[in-house]
């Protein structure tokens, strides 16, 4: 997919308030500091499209950039940051929650793991909501760069083991880098299939 237009469109804490656009929705969710803005800055090769930090934390909104006209994309609060306060934390919970109960729209969700990190309960959690819910999802492998290739193969053929505990089926995954670009064809690609493949549902 040739990508000819990303626009920021309006951060909100309640999904309410989101666009009323008929048209589908990606939201890219993870612990903070995974690199969820990153990679939504690397596939649209927009610098500083979504707003990214080396401090966990940055993003605290439900953010919308419509592409192309034709289908959004969701920038979302990490979860797991341990430093916010509890009071906070449960607020951010409630809304993210919210947000993924509600929204009509969202056809899919990229739930993201550094590929650098051994499988932690709360991204399998996260996992096990979505899969109550009826979510689909895919798991989007980060920050490749940071490790050789036969460690990242290593690293993720842990994970799917790990997987296959809980699910009779592995998610459809990706493997990427926002420093090098690794990943972004076959990201783009699987976005506009899945557009073409629910157009109808949109009509
Ligand atoms: P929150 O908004 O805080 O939840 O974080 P986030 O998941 O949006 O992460 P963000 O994109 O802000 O990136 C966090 C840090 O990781 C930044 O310092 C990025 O530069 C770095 N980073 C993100 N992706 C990559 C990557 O693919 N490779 C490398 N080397 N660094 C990355
Ligand atoms: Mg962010």
């Amino acid at each position: 997919m040739k990508i000819k237009s990303a626009d920021f469109v309006m951060s909100n804490s309640n999904v309410m308030k989101a666009p009323k656009d008929r048209i589908p929705e990606y939201a890219f969710i993870g612990r903070s500091n995974v690199g969820k803005s990153s990679l939504i800055n690397m596939l649209m090769q927009r610098k500083d499209l979504a707003k990214t930090s080396g401090k966990p934390g940055k993003t605290q909104l439900i953010n919308h950039f419509k592409i192309n006209e034709e289908w959004f994309l969701v920038d979302l609060p990490g979860y797991g940051y341990a430093q916010i306060s509890k009071k906070k934390r449960t607020i951010f919970q409630f809304f993210i929650e919210n947000y993924f109960k509600e929204r009509e729209q969202l056809v899919f969700t990229f739930v993201l793991i550094d590929s650098r990190h051994d499988p932690q309960k709360i991204d399998l959690e996260f996992m096990q909501f979505l899969g109550e819910n009826q979510i689909p999802f895919g798991i989007v492998f980060t920050k490749a760069d940071k490790l050789g290739t036969s460690k990242i193969n290593n690293q993720i053929a842990n994970y799917k083991k790990k997987l296959l505990k809980h699910w009779e089926i592995l998610p459809t995954s990706f493997l990427t880098s926002s420093e090098t670009g690794l990943g972004r064809e076959e990201f783009l690609t699987f976005i506009e299939q899945t557009n073409q493949d629910i157009l109808k549902d949109f009509q």
